[in-house]
């Protein structure tokens, strides 16, 4: 499978397909949040794609320096011109991968985040735990680790995981939508209906590749918070923020 591919067909589609479904928004707001209560000096965002979380948390928190990670270089190009253009100083676009936690420096990071990126980390299970607990030990006592993202546990049968994935992508379709109808134009309907297509177009598609472990690879919320207390992690928060399987944990070294 082609690394550029793994998640949608072209930027251009990730833009308009994920930033508009509320499971996204929702997310992001409540991400928001944890990051001016938390108010770090110095946060890392790992998978960060084209920037849309770290570049609202640059605007929002401007003492805040940001250092957002992607695998991708297409999506950390799209977040550095996005950047420069609206002149936000504060966050900086690596090209990296975040399983190399060699490569970053966490001594004075006060806020890890991971925002749908978590369940990319690469089977077998374990790589995901080694990662964590790579993570803790590089991390400062007293920083966050938040980490949001849909999780399904993988142990199910796989006809349950199927629907799932399935209802959680056709919640995205209807909302994003709506997100879209500004109005009632003619222009704005055709515009909310290519929306909704392109994320039935996306459906099938990801349903395959998470009950079949391609390139998505989903956990359950048991695992991730049983793992992290094993770790030394204190969870302090492990909100479900749909009725699906998207959550947000705030975890603390
Ligand atoms: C759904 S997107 C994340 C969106 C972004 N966090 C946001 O809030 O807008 C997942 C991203 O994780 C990145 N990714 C997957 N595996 C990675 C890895 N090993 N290292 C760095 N980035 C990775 C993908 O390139 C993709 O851009």
């Amino acid at each position: 499978m082609e690394k550029d591919k793994f998640l949608f067909n072209s930027d251009e589609e990730f833009e308009f397909f994920i930033g508009h479904t509320q499971a996204y928004v929702n997310m992001q707001n409540e991400i928001s949040k944890v990051v001016k209560f938390a108010h770090p000096e110095y946060l890392i965002e790992f998978g960060s794609g084209s920037g849309q979380t770290s570049i609202r948390l640059a605007k929002e928190n401007p003492r805040t320096s940001i250092v957002a990670v992607d695998l991708r270089e297409k999506m950390t190009g799209i977040g550095k011109d996005k950047s420069k253009k609206n002149r936000i100083k504060n966050v900086t676009f690596v090209n990296g991968d975040l399983t190399k936690l060699d490569n970053y420096n966490l001594k004075n990071c006060n806020l890890v985040l991971l925002a749908y990126s978590f369940k990319y980390i690469q089977d077998p299970i374990e790589t995901k735990f080694e990662f964590l607990s790579n993570l803790y030990k590089r991390m400062q006592k007293g920083a966050y680790l938040v980490i949001g993202d849909t999780f399904i546990d993988p142990k199910a049968p796989k006809a349950e995981i199927r629907q799932k994935i399935q209802d959680r992508y056709y919640d995205s379709s209807k909302d994003a939508f709506w997100n879209n109808l500004n109005g009632l134009t003619d222009e704005d309907v055709k515009y909310a209906l290519e929306a909704q297509a392109l994320n039935r177009e996306h459906t099938a598609e990801q349903v395959e590749r998470g009950v079949n472990r391609d390139g998505v690879y989903y956990v359950s919320r048991e695992w991730l918070r049983e793992s992290a207390e094993k770790i030394g992690f204190k969870v302090v928060l492990g909100e479900r923020l749909d009725s699906l399987s998207d959550m947000l944990f705030v975890m603390v070294k």
